[in-house]
């Protein structure tokens, strides 16, 4: 059965909001980057790849249910950061965000009775709680080190290890 018009719309407008998710992780993984943190730096560019994939699996099943992809514009993200705690605090409250957003397209799903899209989004329901748990721990670390250069330098080889880890 053929996405309704509105699903479709709905799910266009997810694509762009993975798109979106992406490119602030580059601009965070640029940040770090620029400031030595190359741990993080890492992790970010690890979260945007995944982020681009998530954008990528919407867009295959808009197409397998006989819809029209189309690509809007991604807004610009933000250049700066005042340190990488702040960082970790922007993608909290980014990702809390994104479970919003998820959960409204699961609802208009069940609303349509649409099974087939309330089953797709079922990975992303999960997957937005291992995103706010895993970055919900890092900022934990982050807020026990404090202003403490050798405890960041520590969680930053940690953070260092998901890049080469592929994960
Ligand atoms: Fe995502
Ligand atoms: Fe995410």
């Amino acid at each position: 059965m053929m996405l309704s018009k509105k699903m479709a719309k709905a799910l266009n407008g997810q694509i762009n909001a993975e798109m979106y998710s992406a490119y602030m992780y580059l601009g965070m993984s640029a940040y770090a980057a620029d400031k030595g943190y190359n741990g993080v730096a890492g992790w970010m560019g690890a979260q945007a790849k995944e982020e681009m994939g998530h954008a990528m699996k919407i867009y295959g099943f808009v197409q397998s249910r006989g819809a029209k992809v189309e690509l809007d514009a991604i807004g610009k993200p933000p250049a700066n950061y005042t340190s990488v705690l702040d960082v970790f605090k922007k993608t909290l409250k980014h990702e809390q965000h994104v479970t919003g957003l998820i959960n409204k397209l699961f609802d208009a799903a069940k609303a349509e009775k649409d099974h087939a899209t309330e089953i797709f989004l079922q990975w992303f329901v999960t997957e937005q709680v291992e995103e706010e748990e895993s970055v919900t721990d890092i900022l934990g670390k982050l807020e026990m080190a404090g202003n403490h250069p050798g405890a960041i330098y520590m969680i930053d080889r940690e953070l260092g290890a998901r890049a080469t880890a592929g994960h």
